[in-house]
Order: structure tokens, then C-alpha cells, then sequence
């Protein structure tokens, strides 16, 4: 469950952990509550540092102890008390803009509030309290970049590394977004699809918009009640529309998966970008989507709608050792969506922003780097020379981007993404790469900022020269 994992990530273990989880699984025969309760949490975990920070201060003025981890979870269930049950974006309004919100507390926060904390001094008393913190001075005791890092909540080895290669403007916006909503995108499999959806987002009332760059992908405003209405849409059970993230589809343009294709896709889990290439070549083809982790292989295929199981062929084993397990033949296209720190992706998934290290990124440049030389070691022994692969991952590091990618130019033959669209003619629209490497022209870059709030994904497209036997 990724709340308990975000929560962990907190220090919040043990009982008070317990407790909270208790409460969301006794919640689970009423999936509205359930679905609050996570975007409660959501905030949480968006805004954990500049909270901690502030429950900490409050309580250190006031000479209120508590045991390490009750701060903790104490933080977790103030946080949950600011929030709104229906506007769930007023807890940074509240904290960063200083606009004024309604403090009614919601009846599911009181009961959890009950249920968690019943000891003194009352969390309304620690509430005041932080309200009452006037959030520029308090910022301004701290040095930079840490107030930085506390007033946009995000970890200073991401801002340190971020200030390396953009300005400081630029990096506020981008920590803005991420501090945003999740924008939501539909995609539709087929022509006929998006015309059904599109007549029922119209009867419901639905605000949506076509995107801008990739047809049958319409950005869906969230209102309440919009997710599970398209959950429980037959359109959604049969496979013909599915939830995406805008990246996640503009890295299968650039993969271009055509009918009659074989696609091997290395790190498949949890298959979003599978499904997509599905899409693009119905039964015209053949996908092999391989993972390492069986279990997230078996969570991703037990809630998949959008591809007839039969039609994939399925491996799990470690990409690493590929030329040990693919015995298929060429393949025309190899996605690699390797793991990463997963930098590109807060605002999705806000608890990476509390792993993020130097360790961290080390770990995976040099999973990354073993993945690419098993592939690149397999073209060459089986004199592969037409295979596209395209390597690609979320993250805004240039590590685990452009500098990955200049250590294995010698051995590669790169292909100019950008000429590459213009040959398409699909012109997606896509940033070249950070400035200062050998491949930066031809790989790309999309951004929050830039590309409608989607993730910040790295994308490089290249072939392995061959010599002839
Ligand atoms: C970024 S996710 C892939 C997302 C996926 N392509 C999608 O669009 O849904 C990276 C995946 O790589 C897998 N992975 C990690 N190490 C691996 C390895 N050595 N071999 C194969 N898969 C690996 C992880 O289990 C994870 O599912």
C-alpha cells in the first residue's frame, strides 16, 4: 500500500502506523471514503517537511514534549486537520499562500483524530498554535537553500542538484507543479472510443480537453466524483480507454510501435507503456514485456483491462542478464524504462522525494549502466543492427540521463530525436537535452512546466553498429 510505504518513509511506524492503517482498512467497503482519505494523505506527504518543521517549532516555543515518533504521526494528523474533505489543494493555500480556509474540521478527520490521538495537549491546541506562525519570518531564520526546501517541501540534494542545471525561477515553478493536483489524461484505443467517451463526459458534464499533442489523449479536470465514474465506465472494463500520464505516451511516440513490430520491453511493470504500444498495434505484432519483480508483475496483471493477457508474451527475469533469457529473434524496438531516483515524478508519487540521495542515485546510474551494456553486448553478439532501443526514465538528473548516455556513445550510433518527429511528422513537442553533454541535441526532455503538468521524463533513441562478420 503506498500510503503505508509514504508513511514509513515518515518515521511513523509502530502503533500510530497501526492505527492509521486500521482505519483506512476499516474503511474498505466504502471506496469514497477510502479514496479521501488517500488524497489526505497525499497531502501529507506533499507538504511533510515544511510541517514537521513547524510542528516542531511550535511545540519547542511552547515546551510541549512528546516521544519522537508521536511528532511524527502528530504531524501526519495535523496536516490531515488542515486539509478540506472538498477542497484538498487548501492545505497549501493555508500554509504557502496565507490565504484565509475554512477550519471546519471534517467528521472522518475528527473520528481519526479520536481514534489516533486521544492524549493531551489536544492537536486543536497545536493547531492554533501553527496558525498562528507567521511563515515568512519563520522562513527567513533559516539559511538557503533550506528555507527553500522547506518552503516548497522538497529535499535539498533535489534542489542542490536541480540549481546545477536551472535557474532559481525556473526551479521554483517546477516545484510548484509538483506541489499541484495529479493532472489526469484519458486515452482512448480507437477513434470510435474517444467519440463514446467524449459523448459521455459531455452528459455528465465533465470538463475535458483535447491535448494538444497526441490525438485521442484528452486532459480531464478533477472534479469530484470524475475517477470512479470513469473506473466503473464499461468503455474503461473492456480495455478501450485507459488513465495515463501524458509522458508515459509521449514516450511510446517516440518508440513508434507499428503493426507487425516486435517490441521487447525490458522493464515492463506495472505495463503502462505495454498497453500503449498494444494500442498503437493492435494484433499486428508481438510485445515480450519483461520484469524482475514478480509480485509487481502479478499486481499490474490482476487490475489490467486495457490487453488481452494471451496477446503478450510475459518474462520475469533481470534485465541484465538479457542475452541469458530473450531467445526471440531481432526485435525491431527494445523499451528500456529503466528504474531511477524517480525525480521526474513528484508530483505523482510526492513520497520520492524523501528518498532522494546521493546513495540513492549512485544505485540506480549503476543499475541503469549494467542494463544498457547487457543490451548493447547483446545486439553486437547477434549482429542486431536495425534495432531501435530506446532508453527512457523520470527523472530530471543528468546522471542518470545525458551522462549515462555519453558514456556509452562510442559504442552507439545516436538518433536525433528531434529530426526524428520532424521524420514522424507527429511534432511532438519535447525539449532537447540538458545543455553541456555530447548527446544534448538529440535526446529529449519533457517538463511539468512545459508539457501540460506532465512528468519530467529523459527519452534517447539509438541503434548498436554492427560489424559484419
Ligand atoms: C519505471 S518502472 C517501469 C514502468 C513501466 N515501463 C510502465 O510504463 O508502466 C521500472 C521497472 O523496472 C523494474 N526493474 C528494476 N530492476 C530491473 C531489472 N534488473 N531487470 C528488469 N526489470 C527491472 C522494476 O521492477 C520496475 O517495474
Amino acid at each position: 500500500m503506498r500510503v503505508a510505504d509514504a508513511l514509513r518513509q515518515m518515521m511513523i511506524r509502530e502503533n500510530p502506523l497501526e492505527k492509521i492503517l486500521k482505519y483506512l482498512r476499516n474503511q474498505a467497503g466504502n471506496k469514497k471514503e477510502r479514496a479521501k482519505s488517500f488524497m489526505y494523505f497525499m497531502q501529507v506527504i506533499k507538504h511533510y517537511n515544511l510541517l514537521d518543521a513547524l510542528v516542531r517549532h511550535v511545540t519547542r516555543i511552547k515546551e510541549i514534549s512528546f516521544h519522537s515518533n508521536e511528532i511524527a504521526w502528530f504531524v501526519c494528523l495535523v496536516l490531515i486537520f488542515h486539509v478540506k474533505q472538498e477542497a484538498i489543494s487548501s492545505l497549501h493555500d493555508a500554509l504557502v499562500k496565507r490565504r484565509s480556509v475554512d477550519h471546519e474540521v471534517p467528521q472522518m478527520t475528527l473520528d481519526l483524530l479520536d481514534e489516533i490521538f486521544p492524549v493531551t495537549p489536544s492537536w486543536q491546541y497545536i493547531h492554533e498554535l501553527i496558525l498562528s506562525v507567521n511563515l515568512k519570518t519563520f522562513l527567513v531564520a533559516f539559511p538557503h537553500p533550506d528555507s527553500f526546501a522547506l518552503q516548497f517541501a522538497h529535499p535539498t540534494f533535489f534542489i542542490d542538484k536541480m540549481l546545477q542545471l536551472v535557474s532559481e525561477k525556473r526551479l521554483i515553478r517546477l516545484m510548484q507543479e509538483h506541489l499541484e493536483d495529479r493532472r489526469f489524461f484519458i486515452h482512448a484505443r480507437d477513434a470510435t472510443s474517444l467519440k463514446e467517451l467524449i459523448a459521455w463526459l459531455n452528459v455528465k458534464n465533465f470538463t475535458y480537453q483535447p491535448d494538444r499533442d497526441i490525438p485521442r489523449l484528452l486532459q480531464v479536470l478533477n472534479e469530484p466524483g470524475w475517477k470512479q465514474a470513469i473506473a466503473s465506465h464499461p468503455l474503461n472494463s473492456c480495455g478501450k480507454i485507459a488513465l495515463v500520464d501524458k509522458a508515459s505516451v509521449m514516450v511510446v511516440e517516440m518508440l513508434d510501435p507499428r503493426a507487425g513490430d516486435t517490441i521487447l520491453d525490458l522493464c515492463a511493470a506495472p505495463f503502462m507503456k505495454t498497453s500503449i504500444s498494444f494500442w498503437h498495434m493492435g494484433q499486428h505484432g508481438r510485445i515480450i514485456a519483461n520484469d524482475v519483480n514478480s509480485s509487481r508483475i502479478q499486481a499490474a496483471l490482476d487490475g489490467m483491462a486495457t490487453i488481452p493477457r494471451h496477446s503478450i508474451h510475459w518474462l520475469n527475469s533481470d534485465a541484465r542478464c538479457m542475452s541469458s533469457f530473450y531467445r526471440g529473434g531481432e526485435p525491431d524496438k527494445i523499451l528500456l524504462d529503466v528504474p531511477c531516483t524517480g525525480s521526474g515524478s513528484f508530483m505523482i508519487h510526492p513520497r520520492l522525494k524523501w528518498v532522494q540521495s546521493s546513495r540513492f542515485l549512485q544505485q540506480n546510474v549503476v543499475l541503469q549502466q549494467s542494463i544498457l551494456a547487457d543490451v548493447i553486448k547483446t545486439c553486437k553478439e547477434n549482429h542486431w543492427k536495425e534495432t531501435k532501443i530506446l532508453y527512457a526514465n523520470c527523472s530530471y538528473y543528468a546522471d542518470e540521463g545525458e551522462g549515462v548516455m555519453d558514456k556509452i556513445m562510442p559504442s552507439i550510433e545516436l538518433i536525433d530525436l528531434h529530426d526524428y518527429q520532424i521524420n514522424q511528422t507527429r511534432g511532438l513537442r519535447v525539449s532537447s537535452g540538458w545543455k553541456g553533454f555530447k548527446c544534448s541535441s538529440k535526446v529529449a526532455r519533457t517538463f511539468p512546466d512545459l508539457h501540460d503538468g506532465c512528468q519530467a521524463f529523459f527519452m534517447a533513441l539509438f541503434k548498436v553498429p554492427v560489424e559484419t562478420p
